[in-house]
């Protein structure tokens, strides 16, 4: 059962691909609290994805874009204010992607084409999507743009690779245009840090669940849930979260403050038998 938080709002979903998808838990609950909304995601996503339920469950209309394409984000976003009938009042990007990860190419052995392909899709593509919206005049006064990221921006994890160096530049994007629009609209922009969790992206990222296992045995509140997020989410696109913006806001059970947890350590001690690596 929903408040009515988002009630009267309309939003613009990118990354939503399948139902573990956090853009589609978003998606979800933006529709259950009242919103009207536009999902996208690439034309071989929609296709090999799960778009069209969740487009029928939320009554939303569906437009494929390439969110590094500032032709399909023009069209997209254009097209996206007709199909709800005004300027947005939230967006959720939801996207990452990194063909280096894909590939296996480690840190020390990085493929520089593959590393701009990373920084475009999973970084510059927010730039490229609010400042579409800026130019088309598409987001309405005390609007909320939300990204979402992960605490390799700060802290450097085991295999996150060139994705780290994507979420760190996410991250100041929020803050370099959160001051531009913030001043000129009043539109606010943030970025959430999630837990690990277990979508098709997260899935990528080697170890995934011996990293889920370490967060969760390191955070106070356990790890946060995909359906969580999109609590978390929410609440920024509602009117009780007018003044927060440039902001990095941690949503992972208390992990990014931690150093050592008694339930890690126990675990700690149980692989002294195991050979040193590096
Ligand atoms: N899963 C995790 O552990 C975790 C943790 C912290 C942050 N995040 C972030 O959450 C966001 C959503 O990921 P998810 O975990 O829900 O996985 P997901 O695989 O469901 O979503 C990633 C989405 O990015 C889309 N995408 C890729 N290239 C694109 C492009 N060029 N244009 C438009 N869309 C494109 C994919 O189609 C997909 O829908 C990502 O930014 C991810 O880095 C995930």
């Amino acid at each position: 059962m929903g408040y009515n938080l988002l009630k009267g709002k309309r939003g613009l979903i990118f990354g939503a691909l399948n139902d573990k998808s956090i853009a589609w838990k978003v998606a979800e609950k933006a529709h259950e609290e009242g919103a009207e909304i536009v999902l996208t995601n690439t034309p071989v996503s929609i296709r090999l994805g799960d778009l069209d339920k969740l487009a029928e469950k939320t009554n939303a209309t569906v437009i494929p874009a390439d969110a590094t394409n500032i032709d399909d984000l023009q069209n997209l976003i254009e097209k996206g204010m007709e199909a709800v009938g005004g300027k947005f009042d939230f967006i959720l990007h939801s996207i990452g992607m990194s063909p280096n990860v894909r590939k296996k190419r480690g840190y020390d052995d990085l493929n520089y084409d593959f590393l701009q392909k990373t920084l475009d899709i999973s970084a510059v593509s927010f730039h490229k999507v609010i400042q579409t919206c800026k130019k088309l005049d598409a987001i309405n006064e005390w609007g909320s743009v939300v990204a979402l990221t992960y605490v390799a921006a700060q802290r450097t994890l085991f295999e996150y690779n060139d994705m780290a160096d994507a979420k760190a530049m996410l991250e100041s994007i929020a803050r370099s245009f959160g001051y531009i629009y913030g001043r000129s609209k009043h539109i606010r922009i943030n970025t959430i840090s999630q837990s690990p969790t277990l979508t098709t992206a997260g899935s990528g990222v080697k170890g995934i669940d011996k990293l889920m296992d370490f967060s969760e045995r390191m955070s106070p509140l356990g790890n946060a849930t995909a359906d969580e997020c999109a609590d978390y989410t929410i609440t920024l696109f509602s009117d009780l979260t007018k003044k927060v913006t440039m902001q990095n806001l941690y949503h992972d059970g208390g992990f990014s403050s931690m150093g050592m947890s008694k339930q890690a350590m126990i675990q700690y001690e149980k692989s002294f038998e195991e050979p040193d690596c590096d």
